[in-house]
């Protein structure tokens, strides 16, 4: 049966490839990005974030079946926390009453295997907490004391975090919406495309995400985990982060986690 699903970040990237493998078997879908989608609309400000949820809600009439938080950046200011964690929560928060009406909703949202990479406390509690502003100076002092690189390792982490609190909750597992993450290591999408021309970056990348099995993924691989993540198949999957790395999380961790 064909059912609405909400994408953001269906402009890029994984998040485009998602939207056009749920198209292909028959789903509607309601792309949100800043351009080129159904509902363009900036996730890093409460402004977008507002119109966002209620542009998808007119569009869907009020039900939905599934939402993928999946628009991301990766720079080093204060704008993941801003986009990949708040724009995430705001848009999963917003919809999550129409999701609670359809037959089988469910959620997901793109992690990374940065969020298992050394992060800031405060922005992970700021964003724990809810506390935009807070969440917003820590990582402008993180930024002023040249470790901005530590801010989208927050922000996935802390989005991680905020996915396994909320997942058992009443407002999620309470009316049946598993909510789950995948969290990719390197994935070849125009977000990582400067990384592959220039050398320092790559070495260090190859470093920090070491993929044994099969080395860099396409986009395809992680649309299509997602699309299973959302499927009606997964009734009972809920609060796992999902790590469709080549093995860096295991590599990484090791016997750490089990
Ligand atoms: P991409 O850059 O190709 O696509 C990201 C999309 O998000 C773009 O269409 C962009 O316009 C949209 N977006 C960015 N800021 C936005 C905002 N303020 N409001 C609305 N939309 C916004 O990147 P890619 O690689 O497809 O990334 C998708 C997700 O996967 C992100 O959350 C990213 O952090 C995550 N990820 C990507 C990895 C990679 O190696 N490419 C690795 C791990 C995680």
């Amino acid at each position: 049966m064909a059912r609405t699903i909400a994408v953001s970040g269906s402009a890029s990237g994984i998040g485009r490839t998602l939207a056009g493998l749920l198209r292909e078997q028959g789903d509607e879908v309601i792309g949100v990005d800043l351009r080129d989608a159904d509902v363009c609309a900036d996730l890093g400000g409460p402004e977008g974030r507002t119109r966002a949820v209620a542009e998808v809600l007119d569009l869907c009439g009020g039900t939905l079946d599934a939402v993928v938080a999946c628009a991301g950046v990766s720079h080093f200011t204060e704008l993941p926390v801003k986009v990949n964690f708040f724009g995430a929560v705001a848009l999963l928060d917003g919809l999550r009453a129409a999701l609670a009406a359809a037959e089988a909703p469910r959620a997901a949202v793109v992690g990374s295997i940065a969020g298992t990479q050394p992060v800031d406390d405060a922005i992970v509690r700021a964003c724990l907490d809810g506390d935009e502003t807070a969440a917003l100076e820590a990582a402008a002092k993180v930024v002023q004391a040249g470790d901005g690189y530590k801010t989208y390792p927050s922000s996935k982490s802390a989005l991680a975090q905020w996915m396994r609190r909320v997942c058992v909750t009443a407002g999620w597992a309470g009316v049946g919406i598993p909510l789950n993450a995948i969290a990719p290591g390197v994935v070849r999408t125009p977000m990582t495309a400067p990384l592959f021309g220039d050398e320092a970056m790559l070495k260090a990348m190859n470093e920090a995400v070491p993929m044994p099995l099969n080395g860099y993924a396409d986009p395809e691989v992680i649309a299509e985990a997602l699309r299973w993540l959302v499927s009606p198949a997964n009734t009972h999957m809920t609060g796992q982060v999902v790590y469709v790395d080549g093995g860096a999380e295991a590599t990484l961790r090791n016997q750490d986690v089990f």
